[in-house]
């Protein structure tokens, strides 16, 4: 399935961003600069705009507690979420399949400052596979930018989200719906979580959802 830019409108510049060689970016106070390489790796080698949103919903709206929590980032991607999670301060567990490791681990090692290097690890993770590797409930926070996009993945990345959160967990989801299916996941996500929409950014067309996941209830 093609990932291409929704719009047509600023296609041509959305394109020559993502084969450049390289990104940069400031958040956290500090200059990030991320390697691409659309050509070898495709989607998971390039910074999508869900990224640069979610990275601006947490360094700039301030409205998610970030510093001293404990966060995993799944489908990362070159990484910008996780290490701007690390530099405001979380204990970082940045996640892919393992054809984005490599250009991941150099961009986490590119970016993270060394006294804070060992808040941050980067590691497998395919969406409902091997999941017990990871503590079940034990994250304040999940984060993922612009992984809602392949319709087979979903019910694995249900999976994923159901064993990384205890009901104080808090998943912050930026997503940029380009079809019917991906509003679906949102429906699906709703059968166990409670889910919102908290920020939305006109100008790139992406929306930031925070769901938590509900309680069963007593029966009676
Ligand atoms: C559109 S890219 C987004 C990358 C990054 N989060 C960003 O916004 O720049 C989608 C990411 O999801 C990852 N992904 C797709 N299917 C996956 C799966 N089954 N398990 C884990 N990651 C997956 C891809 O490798 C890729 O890094």
């Amino acid at each position: 399935m093609a990932l291409v830019p929704y719009n047509t409108e600023g296609a041509l510049s959305a394109l020559a961003k993502l084969h450049n060689p390289s990104a940069t970016f400031h958040f956290a106070g500090h200059e990030v600069r991320l390697d691409q390489d659309w050509r070898r790796s495709g989607v998971a080698a390039v910074v999508w705009d869900a990224a640069i949103v979610l990275c601006m919903y947490l360094d700039l709206l301030g409205e998610v507690e970030v510093r001293g929590k404990s966060a995993i980032e799944l489908g990362a991607g070159t990484g910008l979420v996780g290490i701007v999670a690390a530099l405001l301060g979380a204990q970082v567990t940045i996640t892919d399949r393992e054809p984005a490791l490599e250009l991941l681990s150099t961009n986490v090692r590119g970016n993270v400052p060394a006294q804070i290097q060992h808040s941050v690890s980067v590691s497998e993770l395919s969406w409902g596979s091997d999941l017990d590797r990871y503590p079940a409930g034990a994250y304040h926070l999940v984060l993922g930018a612009d992984i809602v996009y392949l319709e087979e993945t979903f019910p694995a990345l249900l999976r994923t989200l159901d064993h990384l959160c205890s009901d104080a967990t808090v998943v912050l989801l930026a997503c940029k719906i380009r079809y019917e299916r991906d509003s679906k996941f949102l429906d699906m996500l709703r059968k166990g979580f409670t889910v919102e929409e908290v920020h939305y950014d006109s100008e790139r067309d992406i929306h930031v959802y925070r769901a938590t996941k509900r309680t069963p209830r007593m029966d009676l």
